[in-house]
């Protein structure tokens, strides 16, 4: 009994991750996971997930637009992502008459439906293993320029053959594992997207930033959108004739809802991981790079807060680009802090003392300390252009001479983005960014790494405080209606400006100084990590690797599950209304709800109303939006957010605390009956219980 235990162990301990419930694995090769997951609880086959025959749940996910992931809740192309997925198409649709933003949007009937030209959603058609075709013409002996030139012959004769039926198709050739692998992925990308709804931002974006990365949570992050095409369900460009699109498959959603314990898995498009790097690499990101911009990040938050808290119009201009900030700021800090927690850079380096010993006299031998010597020569250039993007590419008066000058000819164009650039500027922020920023790149940057120019300007203005009081004093940037008034031949006027010399002086810099070393630096390291990655495969058998994230559909399986953020302290995995109107305060302006929200919960009955909830998918940003799904393979959430404390995750994952936050998707259903009155939209969709 105790050696058949002991087998059973060791089999299920052979293609397991690290980590219990760490990874993001491909859709197509979901058969090497699907036993794992109905192990954890899952009832559904392989090709229930993926299928090329018939549909299957990877048709109903979409990649929506080129950042956030989303899907299908109807066969009538109704479509659901996050709010913050949405924001951008929500705004532009907005004035003060009507303020989506502010108010919410609700179409009544399908002719209400507000199209957004520029918005994409992409359906994954399928995805192969091409590795064989991209590299067949390698030979032995050929240097990395021409295996570069056979691979790229190769995939363009891949994605070529891929789309030859037109009707919306495009593909691409994705190198997997650093190019030990490449897969060819071919997508139907459908161009007619209208905006069906969306909650206040008092809902959508309930928290704000104060509860951004954190839990416990209670933001109603949704919107609504809706597919069109053709009359014969192709993709095409808007127009009024367009219907509906009829996808393959829709989610089925459950309102039974999740408890801890539960199976969950969800299915998006995660944007850019690192799990093989160095110890190096991880102490170059959680020792250098996450503090220094982290403390740079501080500084605009600060002065972007003074005059926010000042003047209610100042923060309606800054609220977007202070999220923003605040974003990574945030994560980065949980990153900095799990890395160091999980002692990351000690474990890899006795992992690396292992690999060594094991690699020797194999062709792996040598490759650890090549990549320690790699880092070592590029990271002081990295550094210095962190630093450079940190600071002189954040001054927004030389943002605006750098998009001037670029659209000088198209004057529309120019024209435009002076209007909505100084929409949203005031100047007495910017001028003390410069100050705080420019500062910090005087002090903080080693004297060999600054441009020569930087230093004789500094000096003979003598203070950075006197240099900006100058630029900002004699740069025509500041002044819209001489901005307006540029064509194209005041070329001259433009680069004879101080803010646009500076600019540009910069740039040079960068181009010339930093750019080469760091081009260099990154194909060979990208180039030794083909090697490190295969080794480390090689050196490990039994363990299950994923791919880093490439904003490519994965599938991440986990519990819902609550976490201990500090000792003597757990947080439960289920929110309800009951916290949103604990927190609700009128004089802050994150948690000031809709007076209706108020009164639906004064009527009684909605106390344990579910808002969001925890569970340990491996996700990351570009999960946003992602379905979060059932044992049964039915909708039970939006994932919209990690916590704070687990966004180390995209670099080592941490069971014990790494959790993705979502929509529990019955404060979806909440929010378009008795905010949105918008119940018409139930008839369409489809209830599992
Ligand atoms: N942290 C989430 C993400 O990375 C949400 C960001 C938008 N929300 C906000 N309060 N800034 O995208
Ligand atoms: N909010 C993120 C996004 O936009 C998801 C959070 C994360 O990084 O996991 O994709």
């Amino acid at each position: 009994m105790k050696r058949k235990l002991l087998a059973l162990t060791l089999a299920t301990a052979l293609f397991q991750p690290l980590h219990a419930d760490e990874g993001m694995w491909l859709p197509a090769l979901i058969s090497q996971r699907i036993a794992d997951m109905q192990d954890k609880g899952c009832r559904l086959s392989a090709e229930d997930i993926y299928s090329v025959n018939q549909a299957s749940l990877k048709d109903a996910v979409v990649l929506f637009g080129s950042g956030c992931t989303g899907e299908l809740i109807s066969d009538e192309g109704l479509l659901v992502t996050n709010h913050h997925c949405g924001y951008g198409q929500i705004q532009r649709h907005s004035s003060v008459e009507h303020d989506y933003l502010k108010d919410g949007f609700w179409a009544m009937r399908r002719n209400e439906e507000l199209p957004n030209p520029g918005l994409t959603v992409s359906f994954l058609e399928r995805m192969d293993d091409v590795t064989a075709a991209v590299l067949n013409g390698v030979l032995p002996g050929m240097s990395e320029a021409q295996r570069d030139s056979v691979v790229k012959v190769r995939s363009a004769e891949l994605t070529h053959q891929a789309t030859a039926e037109g009707k919306g198709l495009t593909a691409r050739v994705e190198p997997l594992f650093y190019g030990n692998q490449y897969f060819l992925y071919v997508y139907r990308v459908f161009r007619d997207v209208r905006l069906v709804g969306a909650p206040p931002s008092s809902i959508g974006k309930f928290g704000g930033d104060t509860d951004n990365w954190m839990w416990p949570r209670h933001t109603g992050d949704f919107s609504l959108f809706r597919i069109y095409a053709d009359k014969d369900n192709n993709p095409a460009d808007y127009s009024e004739d367009n219907v509906p699109y009829r996808p393959k498959r829709s989610f089925r959603i459950s309102r039974k809802g999740v408890q801890e314990g539960d199976f969950t898995f969800v299915y998006g498009c995660p944007g850019s991981t690192r799990e093989y790097v160095t110890s190096d690499e991880v102490r170059y990101i959680g020792e250098v790079s996450d503090p220094q911009k982290i403390a740079l990040r501080t500084l605009r938050l600060n002065v972007q807060k003074k005059y926010m808290s000042q003047d209610q119009a100042v923060r309606i201009q800054y609220s977007s680009k202070n999220a923003s900030v605040a974003n990574a700021w945030k994560k980065w800090q949980g990153e900095a802090r799990g890395i160091a927690k999980m002692n990351t850079v000690a474990e890899k380096q006795a992992y690396e003392q292992r690999f060594r010993q094991w690699a020797r006299g194999t062709r792996y031998e040598g490759l650890v300390e090549k990549l320690g010597d790699l880092y070592a020569r590029r990271n002081p250039y990295y550094l210095a252009y962190e630093y450079y993007m940190e600071t002189v590419r954040t001054i927004e008066l030389l943002q605006l001479t750098a998009a001037v000058q670029s659209k000088l000819s198209d004057k529309k164009a120019k024209d435009a983005q002076v209007e909505a650039f100084f929409k949203d500027y005031y100047q007495p922020i910017d001028e003390e960014i410069f100050a705080a920023v420019m500062e910090a790149f005087d002090q903080h940057l080693p004297e060999s790494f600054k441009p020569a120019w930087f230093k004789e300007k500094l000096a003979a203005y003598g203070s950075v405080a006197t240099w900006r009081d100058d630029l900002f004093a004699r740069s025509l940037f500041t002044d819209k209606e001489k901005v307006l008034n540029l064509t194209e031949e005041d070329l001259d006027r433009v680069e004879n400006d101080p803010a646009w010399e500076m600019y540009n002086a910069f740039l040079q810099w960068y181009a010339e100084e930093l750019r080469p070393v760091i081009s260099e630096t990154t194909r060979a390291i990208t180039l030794a990590y083909r090697d490190y990655m295969q080794g480390q495969m090689d050196f490990e058998p039994g363990k299950a690797f994923y791919p880093d994230a490439n904003l490519t559909l994965r599938v991440a399986y986990g519990h819902v599950r609550g976490y201990a953020p500090a000792d003597g302290v757990y947080y439960r995995p289920v929110s309800t209304l009951k916290g949103i109107i604990e927190k609700d305060n009128p004089d802050i302006f994150d948690y000031n709800i809709p007076q209706t929200l108020r009164d639906i919960y004064a009527a009684g009955g909605h106390d344990s109303q579910p808002v969001c909830f925890l569970a340990t998918n491996h996700t990351s940003g570009g999960n946003s939006g992602s379905p979060v799904i059932n044992a049964d393979g039915d909708l039970v959430g939006i994932n919209f957010d990690r916590v704070w404390e687990g966004t180390m995750s995209d670099i080592v994952y941490d069971p014990e605390i790494c959790r993705n936050i979502s929509l529990d998707i019955r404060y979806l259903l909440f929010n378009i009956e008795h905010i949105g009155h918008a119940s018409y939209l139930f008839d369409e969709m489809k209830f599992a219980d």
